[in-house]
């Protein structure tokens, strides 16, 4: 890793993934969404009929998939072996069994491979639960984005009704606590604030007013615009 890295880190639905590709684009840096990542494992080591709990076999899976992040119209996009799984892996469904797939360490050792390799002398923003304690601790920058748990239901709420899913607002609430216990319980590379993290809290603040403070630190700690 040679180009600026940006670390940004927190809970499900804390606003981090609009953040970091928001700052990404400004500054014209790579984004690499590793959630996404884990999303994409368990999608296909469901396709493969392989037990989301058997990590050997997920991680002998990994390094047949080909990821590739876009920007397309200025939406999102990750692809993997030329498949677009964007839309694919945003259902709960799957949020649930990139959690649990999380929680394996051949998973994990077998992701951080390929992470570390998505940041090369291009800058770049990452965003995850990791990035700042194990995945890029040499970041420039690192972020950690936090909001109270009934503000990140209503916007995950928000986000899948938008989308037509079916859902109510306790079950949200409900998957969502399920959801940070396991990412922060869990014994590897649980979810936890960087000590050199600059910590911002996303309950009363807009997209674009955390966007512009990190690109202010960011700016100040010597990022540069890639052209
Ligand atoms: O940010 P997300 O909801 O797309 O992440 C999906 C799951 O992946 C989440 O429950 C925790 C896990 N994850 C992780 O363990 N480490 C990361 N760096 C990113 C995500």
């Amino acid at each position: 890793m040679s180009g600026f890295a940006i670390a940004v880190d927190g809970p499900a639905s804390s606003g981090k993934g609009t953040v970091a590709r928001l700052v990404a684009r400004d500054l014209g840096f790579a984004y690499i969404d590793t959630g996404a990542m884990y999303r994409a494992v368990a999608l296909f080591g469901d396709r493969a009929g392989l037990d989301l709990r058997d990590g050997p076999g997920l991680a002998a899976m990994i390094p047949g998939m080909r990821f590739a992040f876009t920007f397309n119209d200025g939406a999102f996009q990750i692809s993997v072996n030329g498949e677009d799984i964007s839309r694919t892996i945003r259902s709960q469904e799957v949020g649930q069994g990139a959690s649990a797939v999380a929680t394996l360490p051949e998973v994990r050792r077998a992701l951080l491979d390929t992470q570390r390799g998505l940041a090369t002398e291009q800058g770049v923003v990452m965003d995850g639960r990791d990035i700042g304690t194990v995945v890029l601790p040499q970041a420039q920058l690192k972020v950690y984005l936090d909001a109270e748990v009934s503000v990140r239901a209503r916007r995950r709420y928000e986000e899948l009704a938008g989308r037509g899913e079916e859902v109510r607002l306790a079950q949200v609430l409900a998957e969502l606590q399920a959801r940070d216990e396991q990412d922060s319980g869990r014994a590897h590379a649980p979810l936890s604030r960087a000590q050199d993290a600059v910590a911002i809290d996303s309950t009363d603040l807009t997209p674009e007013a955390i966007v512009r403070q990190v690109l202010r630190l960011a700016l100040a700690r010597g990022a540069r615009r890639d052209p």
